[in-house]
């Protein structure tokens, strides 16, 4: 455990707003900051940093909490790991104990170190001349790879044996659970005993800015089937935040990052002197992914396969990292499935030729609609013009719009001002369903129907009311808080109807009661990050109302039990009776 006053200092000193505002760029709004939410993907920001009380909360999809929940939450660690990077953050020293830096015995750094061995033991595989020669000799002549190429990337080549991995490792004095952890073996359902997961394969180890290996892809040598396995994500690896050789690339992203989708065009386009290129894992790219692209360049140019599934998800990449305020760039090859395949083909010259040629979003997506019209057709003609309209109705800005309205008009050969119009007709419906569909979204929220977090909100209404109440009161307020623990307001986890509420409340005077005292800080380790959302949310709720006096509590209290009562078969009148009639015998 980590003490309760360095956890408090970190979080002093890691203002709320900077360190969310490495990760997303804040706009101010009032005393507070708003923001798109890096957590889900919306177009208008719903997320907001309140820097008076160090939080956040996103009223879209409810994420929130403190700064450590945010780190938990974009760094997917937990609590501890959290913390610790917010230490480093503030140049805070945490007094190692020993087991603290544990996470299921199993922490980041011997991850790393794993990983590691593993890099090493795939490439001495690779060099031996006589496990690696099938390896050694796809990469080369297959793939035509440089031995120069092999050894910048680290590549690897895992035995086709079932423990060839498991028994290096283990001689090496790491555990199976490490190993589990690390997705590189399995248990075997029928002996127990453990399992190279990664067996005949051509290894590629995954990178990550820091230089630590943080994953494998492993690829067949023939046509087998799956072609590539690449790990799961693990403590030190999430697939939709990496990026493939950007420990490279981020060295030379200046001008502008080159995306496609495979290992192998990655490492022919360095091969060939584009060490600007990346590529996802095998995933289409994510929102988190495009901040990151974002982080590192102002311009991308995405380079997917030629195939129909390459071509949309270059619409969908484009859509991501435009989002982020990237100036995208969209080359379609020709004469050649990928880059890779292109590169070998035509050569480096023709590829730097497709770069300085490539096009817009706007004029790929034109393109690519009117390649799949004849736009000689008339009837042809109508659908294109229909699908530009309705693309360009999707777009925000009003200058931009008015851009593509002229460009459109043009290509189609038909007057602006009818692409105007029928813009303007589509856009007035997709405010209309955003609208509605905003307004159903709240509706929902407000019968509280679909709530993980509170199982019971949906049945108990207005006891769940009652204890949002009461429980923001006692977050916010210290004064509440202690009261209620000292006995001096009667409040037990009895009165509580739901679960949750009861388990809140138990916490909250836990630690009133604990020796080291209560601090929000802390509530981390106790609840799931989407249930510190939902403590988040019924505060800024709370806090947006005026009265928050002692009769107000009071009167919270007072319905609860009354509402308790109900459900228990009393009624609310004869509970009122009883106190009422408790109240005559005292006086
Ligand atoms: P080559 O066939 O070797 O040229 O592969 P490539 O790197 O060009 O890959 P491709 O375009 O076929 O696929 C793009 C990426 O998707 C790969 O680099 C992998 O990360 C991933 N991928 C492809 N096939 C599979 C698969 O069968 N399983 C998984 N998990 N990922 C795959
Ligand atoms: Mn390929």
């Amino acid at each position: 455990m980590i003490p309760r006053e360095i956890i408090d200092e970190i979080v002093f000193r890691n203002d709320v707003e900077t360190v969310i505002g490495s990760y997303v760029t804040l706009k101010r709004a009032g005393s507070n900051y708003q923001a798109p939410c890096p957590f889900h993907s919306e177009r208008t920001p719903s997320f907001t940093v309140f820097p008076a009380t160090k939080s956040f909360y996103c009223f879209g999809c409810g994420a929130g909490g403190d700064v450590i929940s945010f780190v938990m939450r974009a760094e997917n660690v937990d609590y501890v790991d959290a913390v610790k990077l917010l230490a480093d953050r503030a140049g805070i020293s945490i007094p190692e104990d020993g087991e603290q830096s544990e996470r299921d015995g199993i922490s980041r750094k011997r991850l790393y170190e794993l990983n590691l061995a593993a890099a090493k033991f795939f490439r001495e595989c690779l060099f031996d001349p006589q496990q690696g020669a099938e390896g050694m000799a796809y990469l080369r002549e297959s793939r035509g790879l440089d031995l120069a190429t092999i050894k910048h990337f680290g590549l690897g080549f895992s035995p086709n044996s079932f423990w060839a991995l498991t028994n290096k490792m283990t001689s090496l004095g790491f555990t199976e659970e490490e190993l589990i952890a690390a997705f590189l073996c399995k248990r075997s359902q029928k002996s127990g005993k453990l399992f190279d997961l990664y067996r005949n394969r051509v290894i590629f180890p995954i990178i990550d800015t820091s230089g630590n290996i943080v994953a494998f892809g492993g690829r067949v040598m023939d046509g087998s089937e799956p072609k590539y396995l690449n790990s799961s994500d693990t403590p030190v690896f999430k697939k939709s935040r990496h990026l493939f050789a950007l420990n490279f690339a981020r060295k030379v992203c200046a001008e502008r990052l080159i995306l496609c989708e495979g290992y192998m065009d990655v490492i022919a386009l360095h091969a060939a002197g584009f060490e600007n290129a990346v590529a996802t894992l095998g995933t289409a790219i994510t929102s988190e992914q495009a901040r990151i692209f974002a982080k590192y360049t102002k311009r991308v140019v995405i380079c997917y396969d030629s195939d129909k599934a390459g071509q949309n998800a270059a619409n969908k990449a484009m859509r991501l990292l435009g989002e982020v305020g990237i100036d995208v760039r969209v080359i379609k090859l020709s004469g050649a499935k990928d880059p890779d395949e292109y590169i070998k083909k035509f050569g480096a010259e023709s590829f730097r030729k497709c770069l300085d040629d490539s096009k817009t979003g706007f004029e790929f997506k034109i393109d690519k609609i009117l390649s799949e019209h004849d736009v000689s057709l008339s009837d042809e003609r109508i659908k294109a013009s229909a699908e530009i309209c309705s693309m360009i109705a999707e777009v925000q800005n009003n200058v931009e719009r008015d851009i593509y309205i002229q460009r459109a008009a043009a290509v189609l050969n038909v007057p602006a001002d009818t692409v105007r119009a029928e813009v303007a007709r589509l856009r007035k419906r997709l405010v209309g369903e955003y609208k509605k569909k905003q307004s159903r979204d709240a509706l929902l929220s407000i019968k509280n129907i679909g709530d993980r977090v509170n199982t019971d909100a949906a049945k108990y209404v207005a006891a769940n009311d009652c204890e949002e109440n009461i429980l923001a009161m006692m977050i916010i307020f210290d004064e509440y808080r202690h009261a209620v623990a000292k006995g001096e307001i009667e409040l037990t986890a009895d009165d509580f109807v739901t679960g949750f509420g009861r388990r809140v409340f138990e916490t909250l005077c836990a630690l009133e009661t604990s020796a080291e005292g209560y601090s929000r800080a802390v509530l981390g380790q106790y609840f799931s990050l989407d249930e510190i959302g939902r403590l988040e949310k019924i505060e800024v709720e709370r806090r947006r109302l005026t009265r928050n006096d002692k009769e107000v509590f009071l009167a919270a209290i007072a319905s609860l039990k009354a509402e308790k009562a109900a459900t228990e078969g009393i009624s609310g009148n004869d509970l009122l009776a009883r106190l009422r009639s408790q109240r005559a015998q005292k006086q």
